[in-house]
């Protein structure tokens, strides 16, 4: 009988220290260990036709036909060139070069990739402010995207200060 007292309370002890060991990692884990996805691991796609909030609807890249035909909402005017050319100045110098004569005049494109002269007054014919604007925000087939670091006012800045330096 005393054996049967021992092992009901050995048993009971046992089940005790295991549900307690439960407890105890379960809340140093802290979550920690459960099946979930880590900031930046993936990039997961905007559902289509959301508007970020305070911001403008971003057009694909696959849809430049479409970014194309929207219409520059900023006047050129000295003002606005001279903000276009500060950004200007601070993201594009690295590729297009100070005068956005582009080949090799930016020191990013020695090693990269020569860029287009930007100055051409054929290829400022071809293209509308609109294109450019999409090209800034969204990137090009090897150029980055600046979207996350200008916004879409700024990027239509950017294309009026391209217009400025146009060959006549
Ligand atoms: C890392 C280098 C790099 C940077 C920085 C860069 N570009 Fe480009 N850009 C390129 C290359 C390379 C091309 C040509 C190949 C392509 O279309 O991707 C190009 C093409 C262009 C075109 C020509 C599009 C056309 O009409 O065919 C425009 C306009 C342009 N860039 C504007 C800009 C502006 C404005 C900035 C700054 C916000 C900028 N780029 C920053 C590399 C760069």
């Amino acid at each position: 009988m005393k054996y049967v007292f021992i092992l009901t309370l050995l048993v009971v002890a046992a089940a005790a220290g295991l549900w307690l060991t439960a407890v105890v990692v379960r809340w140093n884990d802290d979550m920690t260990q459960t099946v979930r996805i880590v900031p930046g691991e993936r990039v997961f796609p905007m559902p289509a036709g959301v508007v970020p909030r305070g911001g403008e609807l971003v057009i694909p890249k696959d849809q430049r036909d479409v970014a194309a035909r929207q219409a520059n909402p900023v006047k050129t005017s000295p003002a606005s060139v001279a903000i276009g050319r500060e950004h200007y100045v601070t993201f594009c110098v690295p590729c297009h070069g100070p005068d956005a004569k582009g080949g090799t005049t930016g020191p990013v494109a020695t090693k990269f990739i020569p860029t287009p002269d930007l100055t051409n007054a054929e290829l400022q014919k071809q293209r509308t402010d609109g294109y450019w604007h999409s090209y800034i925000v969204v990137g090009g087939a090897v150029m980055p995207a600046y979207g996350e670091a200008l916004s879409s006012r700024e990027a239509w800045h950017i294309v009026n200060y391209l217009r400025s330096v146009a060959q006549k």
